[in-house]
């Protein structure tokens, strides 16, 4: 991340009316440091509780006795939040605004409307024996039904764990097999960018794999295509649908009962499944939706992200309903039928908070400045950001040729377990640096910090760490509550470890640098380079794999894979294709090896640790700067890696 001293001030006319201003940020945030348990217990009562809670806070970080509790002895459910309590004043108000994958599909979903959709689908849940505390699995393309099935879960009490479509039968199968979800919900297909996605094959696949967990597969229509139905066991939601009442009150959950899994990776293991519960997330998911967007009560907001990610969860879902906003859903992609297609869909349905990922930004910054200008945007007064550093270049170019000077930039840092967004220039209370995240939200309390843990003070470059829980933060890893201690509270013991390395520069502003551990960022979706690894590995051709990160133009991160073949395998282009096939196999097409170089040998130290760092810097092309070279077991591979080296 270059340095970047450019600052721009709030433009004026956003600054005038703005919800927040500088001062009373300050206010806030300080009192929120000042007395946790005071803020947070008034700013519970931005929902409403079934029964209320006395207990605010009940947390300990330290790891013998790890746990994390907010409002833990309410009561209150979801959907009762997210939709019953604005029937009588925003009934007839647009809930979601569903803009098909191409242009010219497009539908509109009142509260009201959005009540009945989610009364009936709860009811086929039961119908399908689901019951409070069972878990889900929703496997969907970006159609409102996706957002129905969340729902319902909520509604009931069930837990969804929702899969990425562009996940592989594999990795659907092992999510489906880890947190025993009996249910599985999907689409006859999907569609993306004028391409069909072969969902139900997969789930069937899947619940192939998975060896007899999936008792039942409820199917949604999309695009009419013919599958098979496996007598018993499928089921089609248009006919059950047809035969449920439209009744069906919510649950009381208390605060901590499980909302939903999504896994994520980390830097080690199987993917992860991020637990998040009630009452703290949606306090989380509202509050945050309100602020980092300045929301209004006529917005039309939209979050471009799948479902199948934290984001769509909580900035197309949970904080816009919470709000009783106006939320916006899209099939498609930003390059289809032309690049022209995000700004077009913003005039369409008249946008006025507009929320992407880097990535989509440097793709479309690449097609020039024509397809953006072709549209009008005067609609939008807000623009956001999230998913992965972005860069100077690429936040110009969203706030002078897409925001036209006009639009505030919010760059959200957050994580799958933080649950909303937890650092962000808050619109209206900050200059605003190019590519800096700048300040903690409410509540939030960062430390920098060096390798051994020692606090960092003013201007430095360190280890992010957090302080002190906020309320939507994860509660545990889904049957597995050590490796929620050892990721996340052991490396610095009592404080929350990021994963990402920040820079705090000299007016205080913090500038996230990226991942410090073996996770990457690839176009802003997470990946473990041990997964690709494991992949990789389990193909018979190779014998050992080592998978880094390197800077790529668009996607931010590249994967770039050193592969050692078994004796007698031909290390050609047939094979490297042929690899890249089994990791979409194994994971799905985002994990694609950008460039495999075939090594007769990995940099090892005499106890056989492979050194990564070396193979980082092979990969960004910085041989100069290997660093110490001695501990290598053999250290002429490092010659040979070099000479081979794969051009970008
Ligand atoms: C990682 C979390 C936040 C929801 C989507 C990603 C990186 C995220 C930013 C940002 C710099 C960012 C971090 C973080 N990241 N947002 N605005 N600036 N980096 O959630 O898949 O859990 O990934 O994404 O490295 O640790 P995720």
């Amino acid at each position: 991340m270059s340095d970047h001293s450019k600052t721009y001030p709030v433009p004026e006319a956003f600054a005038k009316q703005a919800n927040l201003t500088p001062e009373k940020y300050r206010e806030m945030y300080a009192a929120s440091i000042a007395d946790p348990v005071a803020f947070w217990g008034e700013q519970g009562k931005r929902l409403d509780w079934i029964k209320p809670y006395s207990v605010v806070k009940d947390v300990s970080w330290e790891t013998g006795d790890l746990h994390v509790r907010w409002y833990s002895d309410g009561v209150l459910n979801v959907t009762a939040n997210c939709i019953d309590r604005h029937l009588e004043k925003r009934g007839d108000k647009a809930a979601f605004i569903w803009e098909g994958d191409a242009p010219g599909e497009s539908h509109t979903v009142t509260y009201r409307e959005l009540h009945t959709a989610v009364s009936k689908f709860a009811n086929v849940l039961k119908e399908l024996g689901v019951k409070k505390g069972d878990r889900v699995t929703i496997y969907m393309p970006m159609i409102l039904e996706a957002a129905y099935a969340m729902l319902a879960c909520a509604r009931i009490g069930a837990v969804h764990s929702v899969v990425f479509g562009g996940f592989s039968p594999e990795a659907l199968a092992g999510r489906i097999a880890d947190c025993g979800s009996e249910v599985v919900i999907t689409a006859d297909e999907g569609l993306r960018g004028g391409k069909r996605v072969p969902l139900k094959v997969n789930a069937d696949k899947a619940a192939a794999i998975a060896g007899g967990v999936v008792k039942k597969i409820l199917v949604v229509r999309r695009t009419g295509a013919n599958v098979a139905m496996t007598e018993g066991r499928d089921v089609w939601l248009h006919e059950i649908g047809a035969t449920v009442s439209a009744d069906c009150p919510p649950e009381p959950m208390n605060a901590e009962d499980p909302l939903f899994i999504l896994y994520t990776s980390g830097s080690t293991g199987k993917p992860k499944g991020v637990l998040h519960t009630t009452g703290g997330y949606l306090l989380w998911a509202s509050m945050t939706h309100e602020y980092v967007f300045d929301l209004k009560e006529n917005d039309i907001f939209w979050c471009s992200a799948d479902v199948g990610w934290v984001t769509g969860h909580t900035y197309i879902i949970y904080g816009p309903l919470a709000n009783g906003a106006t939320s916006v859903m899209f099939e498609g992609v930003p390059t289809y039928p032309d690049a022209s297609r995000f700004w077009q869909v913003c005039d369409k349905h008249q946008v006025t908070i507009f929320y992407t990922a880097p990535t989509a930004i440097r793709a479309l910054m690449r097609e020039g400045e024509g397809p953006v200008n072709k549209t009008s945007r005067k609609s939008i007064r807000l623009l956001g950001t999230v998913g992965e550093p972005i860069n100077p270049e690429a936040w110009e170019w969203y706030f002078h040729v897409v925001g036209e000077a006009r639009c505030p930039i919010v760059d959200t840092w957050w994580q799958t377990e933080t649950g909303g967004t937890l650092i962000v220039p808050l619109p209206g209370t900050t200059d605003m640096k190019p590519g800096a995240g700048s300040h903690p939200f409410f509540g939030v309390q960062l430390i920098l910090v060096d390798a051994d843990g020692k606090e960092l003070h003013g201007a430095a470059d360190g280890n992010l760490l957090i302080t002190d829980s906020w309320p939507g933060q994860m509660r545990t890893v889904y049957g597995d509550h050590q490796r929620f201690v050892e990721t996340y509270f052991t490396a610095y013991p009592g404080k929350y470890f990021t994963g990402d390395g920040c820079r705090r520069d000299e007016d205080g502003f913090y500038w996230i640098t990226g991942r410090v551990d073996d996770v990457i960022n690839v176009s802003g979706h997470r990946m473990g380079t041990a997964e690709v690894e494991s992949a990789l590995v389990s193909h018979d051709a190779v014998a050992e794999a080592a998978v880094v990160g390197y800077p790529h133009d668009i996607k931010g991160q590249g994967i770039y894979a050193y592969v050692t073949l078994r004796a007698g395998c031909e290390a050609d282009d047939a094979l490297r294709k042929n690899l890249v096939q089994h990791v979409r196999g194994e994971i799905g097409p985002i994990a694609s090896p950008d460039l495999i170089q075939f090594a007769p040998g990995l940099p090892k130290t005499r106890s056989g640790k492979i050194m990564r760092r070396i193979l980082r810097k092979i990969a960004e092309n910085e041989f100069s700067n290997l660093g110490d070279t001695s501990t290598l077991a053999e250290p002429e591979v490092v010659n040979d890696l070099i000479e081979n080296r794969q051009n970008r």
